[in-house]
């Protein structure tokens, strides 16, 4: 029987959540034993440690969606994957292509289902997807959920054209993939956050105009301002309840809303006049599916977009990494090493 460490949640809360030894189960026909060596934490897996995700969630849980690694061994009906192949998680085991279906959101690692945040796991070889070699560990660890919902928001959903304007709430993981995938779809890219310093680094990441939302609360005048009365094409919107109004005003007649995130709060009174008298198209988003994220992997070799990270953990400084998040102090994604 074989072991691996893997952090596992007993009860919400951050000191409920442990590193301790697993044993992983025998390997089924069609499922693959694989050595991750990177994972990377989203805004969810804090909600999912802290109960704000699902308060219902069944103990106890490996939380994470987002990891990559190689493939050990594989089950004798596997035809997809072979030994040394290099993999990335899909956030959703089971979507293919197409829309998303009511069966899917049962398939998301790390709620429903346990996660990745592991150094080793055996589990169907239809949940994995083959990365690139191009792509390090700890690149390809930040890719199944935020890369591949800024992708589907944009481009899949958004069918996003050069020349237009796009703009990005904060400087989190989705929105840094935002800005990176509008940018090399040519268009023009507002980027929001609370800090200077990050509007810096955003701009070294080709953001055209920058708002300081803390200086400037009303940011959707500025974006109007800045839009030249019109409003942007595009909104990445993951602040949800406390900053969804201002989207609403700040998006073009007939512009798009990509319906992301709750950051700021999930319960809100919304006045809807705006989307029915301005046409607006409000796109609720949720990942992606394995056919979205091979065209992305595509699209991120022909562009050489290579993902932010901030920081790097190890497994052991779990905590100080659900930390960082919860205390906003990062810049685009947070990866942690299962090396
Ligand atoms: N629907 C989906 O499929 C999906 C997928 C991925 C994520 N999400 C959701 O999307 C949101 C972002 O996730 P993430 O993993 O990218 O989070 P993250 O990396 O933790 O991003 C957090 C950043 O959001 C920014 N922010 C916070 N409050 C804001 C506000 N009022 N206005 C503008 N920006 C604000 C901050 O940027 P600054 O520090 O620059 O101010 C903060 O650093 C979360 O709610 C997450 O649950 C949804």
């Amino acid at each position: 029987m074989s072991t691996a460490r893997a952090l596992r949640l007993h009860a919400f809360g951050l000191d409920n959540l442990t590193l301790e030894e697993i044993t992983l189960p025998a390997l089924g026909p069609l499922d693959v034993h694989v050595r991750f060596h990177a994972a990377s934490l989203n805004y969810r897996d804090l909600m999912v440690v802290l109960g704000d995700y699902n308060p219902k969630l069944a103990m106890p849980r490996i939380p994470g969606s987002d990891a990559a690694g190689e493939v050990v061994a594989v089950g004798h009906a596997v035809t997809s994957l072979k030994p040394g192949d290099r993999v990335a998680s899909l956030f959703f085991q089971q979507w293919e292509e197409g829309q998303i279906n009511a069966a899917t959101g049962k398939s998301a690692l790390g709620g429903p289902i346990d996660g990745v945040f592991a150094t080793e796991r055996v589990m169907p070889a239809s949940g994995l997807i083959r990365i690139p070699n191009t792509l390090s560990w700890d690149e390809a660890a930040t890719l199944p959920c935020a890369a591949l919902t800024a992708w589907n928001a944009l481009v899949e959903k958004g069918q996003l054209r050069a020349g237009e304007t796009v703009l990005v709430l904060g400087t989190g993981g989705v929105s840094i993939f935002a800005l990176q995938i509008a940018k090399a779809h040519g268009a023009r890219v507002i980027v929001t956050s609370s800090s200077d310093d990050k509007l810096a680094r955003a701009k070294a990441l080709g953001a055209d105009e920058l708002i300081n939302y803390r200086t400037t609360p009303d940011w959707e005048n500025e974006v109007i301002r800045l839009t030249h009365g019109i409003g942007v094409d595009h909104v990445i919107e993951v602040g949800g309840a406390g900053t969804l109004q201002r989207s609403l005003k700040a998006v073009r007649v007939a512009g798009q809303i990509h319906l992301i995130g709750v950051l700021t709060g999930k319960g809100a009174t919304i006045d809807p006049t705006p989307i029915l008298g301005r046409s607006i198209r409000i796109n609720g988003v949720y990942v992606g599916s394995r056919g979205m994220f091979e065209r992305m992997l595509a699209a991120f070799a022909q562009n050489n977009i290579r993902p932010v990270f901030d920081r790097v953990f190890t497994i052991d400084e779990y905590r100080a990494a659900f930390e960082q998040m919860q205390h906003g102090a990062h810049f685009g994604k947070i990866v942690l090493s299962l090396a």
